[in-house]
């Protein structure tokens, strides 16, 4: 018996043409038409973000894919070699398209974002817009987590006047500076950030879910009970030159924020600290630091337990420190905000000097830029000066073989240093 024939209804048709439409006039830089499109004459809820369902090519996707230059040895990531008219339409487009709530980092069926699209064949004005886009909606995103944490926390704000009404201050009077959006824009926005692919962090490892888990601790590297990478020895470079940019003589007195490995903590020992003080959250790291003689070891202190419970002892007791180093595993960009705009500032030298794990967004260039924007803003805000080091990584490509996700991808590590602002 012949197969029945699949029914498509008249109303997909209409759909499929839309869908087709708009993603021409977008390749097209077709202003006027893609805006009627996408703002009234569409059937569909969310046209700036439609798909075409061979390539998985958005309206975005779209719109930069159509400067890329024809031949081939031009199409290989010149800028020089795409055309200046071309160029300048393809800015107008994307300009509008992100105006209409486009989302900056969906994924076509390539596996790019329109932003990895735009750096391949080189067009990095085009590139420069998603990542700004890219900073306006993730700044957008931390402010109103921020926001949703305090209205969570109801009861808490009324036993404190003074807490709610300097954080009510700070919602008020710093959001619209630093997000410069419409109101219709930010709820298009989140709802596109929700449904996003792409996250900074891993969300499926929380720091609850990790600290309560088992590692597995090996010579040159730590997972967790998921086979995630905690901490791996082809970082050792990075530690060396962050340990000696931020304690550059002996006699200093440093806190390191997680220990795993004891990589960073090694080097630190070698520039003969006068204090040196960790803060490790893990019982198996913890435990296998003892065993490895780290609380026999000159100035060495360990504080057992999560930075958030033990810093506010040390800020109480006065401690300070000539450097602070935080890499930490499974903690979110807001537990990150909330150590250096809160916690810093109480256990910092005046001269001292800080620095992090700068590895949010790694896996991907355009989310390592964007987030590189979001923290040095963050970090301006919070009173902080911060400089970077560009350090090439090499390529780790047997590295990641019983590693649940290469979570290093970018080729430079930028290393960061930062200060008290003048
Ligand atoms: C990436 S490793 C640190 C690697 C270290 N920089 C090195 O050179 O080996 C992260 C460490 O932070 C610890 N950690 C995670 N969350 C923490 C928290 N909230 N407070 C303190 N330590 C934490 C983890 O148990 C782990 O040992």
């Amino acid at each position: 018996m012949a197969e029945a024939e699949p029914k498509i209804s008249f109303q997909q048709i209409d759909v499929d043409l839309d869908v087709q439409e708009i993603l021409l006039a977008a390749s097209q830089h077709d202003l006027a038409k893609l805006r009627r499109l996408v703002r009234t004459q569409s059937s569909l809820p969310d046209a700036a973000n439609v798909k075409d369902p061979e390539t998985g090519y958005s309206p975005l996707h779209s719109a930069i894919a159509a400067c890329e230059p024809e031949t081939e040895e031009q199409a290989k990531g010149d800028a020089s070699k795409i055309d200046a008219e071309t160029l300048k339409s393809g800015v107008e487009t994307v300009k509008l398209l992100l105006q209409e709530g486009a989302i900056w980092n969906d994924l076509d069926n390539n596996n790019e974002t329109p932003g990895c699209l735009a750096r391949r064949i080189g067009a990095l004005e085009l590139y420069d817009l998603i990542v700004d886009a890219g900073v306006r909606a993730e700044m957008l995103l931390n402010r109103l987590d921020g926001y949703e944490e305090l209205s969570d926390d109801e009861d808490d704000i009324k036993e404190s006047g003074e807490k709610a009404e300097g954080a009510e201050a700070e919602t008020e009077t710093e959001a619209p500076e630093l997000v410069d959006v419409t109101a219709e824009q930010a709820a298009t926005i989140i709802a596109n950030a929700n449904a996003e692919a792409e996250t900074v962090a891993n969300p499926d490892v929380t720091n609850v879910k990790y600290l309560d888990s088992n590692l597995n601790i090996q010579k040159d590297r730590i997972l967790d009970s998921d086979q995630n990478g905690v901490m791996m020895q082809w970082e050792s470079d990075i530690m060396k030159k962050s340990a000696v940019a931020l304690l550059p003589r002996p006699g200093l007195k440093v806190l390191n924020i997680g220990h795993g490995m004891g990589i960073v903590d090694g080097f630190f020992q070698e520039q003969s600290p006068a204090e040196h003080h960790i803060i490790e959250a893990h019982a198996d790291v913890a435990a296998e630091m003892k065993k490895r003689g780290w609380d026999k070891k000159p100035g060495v202190v360990i504080h057992e337990g999560r930075w958030q419970d033990i810093l506010p002892g040390l800020v109480g007791e006065g401690v300070t420190f000539d450097a602070i180093y935080y890499d930490t595993f499974a903690e979110s960009y807001a537990d990150f905000r909330e150590f250096f705009s809160e916690q810093v500032i109480g256990l910092l030298e005046q001269e001292g000097k800080w620095g992090f794990f700068n590895g949010m967004g790694a896996d991907r260039q355009i989310s390592y830029d964007v987030y590189q924007k979001v923290a040095e803003m963050d970090l301006f805000e919070a009173g902080f000066d911060v400089e970077w080091e560009d350090i090439p990584v090499p390529k780790l490509e047997g590295e990641w073989e019983g590693v649940r996700r290469a979570y290093w991808v970018v080729e430079n590590y930028r290393l960061p240093l930062c200060r008290f602002m003048e």
